[in-house]
Parts: C-alpha cells; structure tokens; sequence
C-alpha cells in the first residue's frame, strides 16, 4: 500500500499532504538458510532492491516529494551515487515535475545512470566526488528554491524508519544484530531512530546492535576521519565525508555496535555468495554487510545462533558490468543435441 498510508500513524503527514505513491516499502526479509548454516546463525537480507526504482531510497523520497510538494515546491535536486538520483526522478515523474540530480561522472553504476534518464531527470555529470556534487547541490537548492531531496533533507530519513519497523512487524522483535552498509551514513541512522520509536511504543522489548560497514577505500567512519579521495568498487558508497556521521557515530555507540571495513575482494565475494549461496542478488554496496560478518566469522568474533538482519539496500541489476566481470561467460554450443548433452552434467 505504500510507505504513506503504511506507517501514516507513525510519520509527519497532515491531511493537505498529497498522496504520493510508487507502492515502495513492504519489501521481502529472506531467511537464508545456507549462509546461515555457513555463519552460524540466523541470517535474513532484507531485500530493498524489491522498491520500485531498485533501492531503500523510495522509503524516503516518497516522503521527501510528498512534503516538498505540500510546502509549494515545484522542482527537485540531489546530488548521488546513483540510487538518491534515480529514486529522485521516478518520483519527479509521478508527480510532473522537474528533477535535477548531480552525479559524480564516470562513477555511476550504468543501470542508476539509465533510471534517471529514463525516468526523464535532467542528469548533470560533476567532474568531482559525490562529496563535492553534494556541496554543489545544496548551493544550487538554496539559489534557486528547488527542494533538496538528499538525506539532509529531515523527510528521507523519517520516511527510511520504515524499513525497521517493517523487520520488527515481520519478526516480533529487533534482530540481535543490523548489519548495514554505511556511505553518506543516513540509512543506519534512520534504522536506529525507527528500532527506538518502536521500542518506545512497546512493540519490541529490545534493541539491535547496529553493525555499520564500509569499504576500506572509503571508510571515514572506521577511521575517524574524512577520506578526501574515497575509491571502491562498491560506487554507491564511494563517500569520503558524510553528512549524517554525527547521527550514525550516536546510534552505534548507543547500541554498543561498530563501524568495520572490508576490501574490494571481501565485498565481491560476499556478493557470489549471496547470489549462489542466498538466490539474492544485491548490488556491491549492499554486499558489505556480508562481507563483514564473514570476516568477523574468520576472526571468531561472531557469536553463535544470533539473528542478524543485513539490509540489502539496492538490487544488483543495477550494476551489470561489475558482476559481468566478477562471472564466466555462458557455455556456446551448437544447436544440436549432441552439443547440449556434453555440457549436462547432472546425472
Ligand atoms: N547502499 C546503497 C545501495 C546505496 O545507494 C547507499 C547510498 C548506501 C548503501 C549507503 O546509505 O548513504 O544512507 O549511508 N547511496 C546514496 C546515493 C549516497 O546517492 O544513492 P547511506
């Protein structure tokens, strides 16, 4: 039914709010018995690449665009990494009105790049990092009225609660762990504030962990300070500087969590593994969360039989070209039965 009427008790919406709607939210929590059984405990991805425009973007824009629509507002900005700017314009589209995203050029996965195109944004490629697209475009914003709809925006991150109270309705309670990949570091901060109301409603009795995981090319919160040329494969979290830092230092001290970084390598394996192991396929950023607790797995850090939830934040057709390079190539044969039968091995 949407994230609006969804969770409407329980987010800012007055009657004069439109109803915006892409029937984003309500997204799959996967068990997935064979990485758990791997890991020792009981692991589900929460699946937000099932959104709408493929990532947990839409919790939040859905919001964004509702109030800036309300306040009078007649166009949009962002600067992303891709999946703000394509949430961004699918929303824009619904509701007739222009969108501008920035986007750090060449350093965009090629599926967010056609979304945003598609979705008909006016797409301005910035020869700089998102860091700098992201100062460019709150300049803009503030020049020209458009309604700023990155995560500095208080509505994306409001919007994005949903995503934890949709975990703790399907489960009964907070997972022991949250495992989430951390960029401009908005979403672990929304899940933190969304696992609190909840507990403060008394619909759950505990809080999480909440285990924020970055790649180490761009790890400003494992180190403890900003990344001025941050580089992964992961480009949806290439982010050397990010805004919430503050929010997402508070909500892992407060639950006794922690920031940790994986490689490249740790990251796309982890990716395999979900896909052939789980049947999911996430995109890079999303696969950090795995990435790491294997490695916590390796380094016996892992405590036994907890219930982790990683949020599989965006879908990994978005990023065709790095799996492409991480796979084989399909098996060509002729179109004969005698071709096919050498290549099935399966009795
Ligand atoms: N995973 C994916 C797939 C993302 O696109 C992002 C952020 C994150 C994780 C990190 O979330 O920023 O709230 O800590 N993408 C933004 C964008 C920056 O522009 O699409 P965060």
């Amino acid at each position: 039914m949407g994230v609006l009427k969804h969770y409407r008790a329980l987010l800012p919406i007055a009657d004069k709010t439109p109803d915006v709607n892409l029937e984003e939210g309500s997204t799959p929590l996967i068990y997935l018995p064979r990485v758990s059984s791997h890991l020792g405990i009981e692991l589900y991805g929460k699946f937000e690449g099932c959104n709408p425009s493929g990532s947990f973007k839409d919790r939040g824009m859905v919001l964004a665009v509702a109030k800036a629509l309300e306040d009078g507002k007649r166009a949009i900005i962002c600067a992303s990494t891709g999946n703000t700017s394509a949430s961004a314009a699918a929303y824009a589209a619904s509701q007739g009105i222009p969108c501008f995203v920035l986007l750090p050029a060449g350093k965009v996965a090629l599926g967010k790049l056609a979304q945003a195109l598609m979705y008909g944004a006016k797409v301005i490629a910035v020869n700089g990092n998102f860091d700098r697209a992201l100062e460019l475009a709150r300049e803009g914003a503030e020049k020209t009225g458009c309604a700023m709809v990155n995560s500095v925006n208080p509505y994306r991150l409001i919007g994005q609660r949903s995503g934890a109270w949709e975990i703790c309705d399907v489960l009964g309670k907070a997972p022991d762990w949250h495992a989430i990949p951390v960029g401009n570091a908005g979403n672990i901060s929304a899940y933190w504030a969304g696992y609190n109301e909840y507990k403060k409603l008394g619909k759950i009795e505990a809080l999480p962990r909440m285990m924020g995981f970055q790649a180490e090319g761009a790890a400003p919160l494992v180190y403890n300070k900003p990344c001025p040329n941050p580089e992964t494969v992961a480009t949806a979290i290439r982010i050397g500087n990010p805004v919430s830092a503050h929010l997402a230092r508070a909500a892992v001290q407060e639950s006794g969590g922690e920031f940790n970084a994986v490689s490249d390598e740790q990251i796309l394996e982890a990716q395999r593994i979900l896909a052939a192991e789980g049947g999911v396929f996430a995109e890079p950023a999303s696969c950090a969360p795995l990435a790491g607790l294997l490695k916590f797995k390796r380094e016996g850090r892992l405590p036994e039989g907890i219930t982790a939830v990683m949020i599989l934040t965006g879908n990994g057709l978005k990023d065709p070209d790095t799996a492409m390079s991480q796979v084989g190539k399909p098996i060509e044969i002729n179109d004969t039965l005698e071709d096919l039968m050498r290549v099935l091995e399966c009795r």
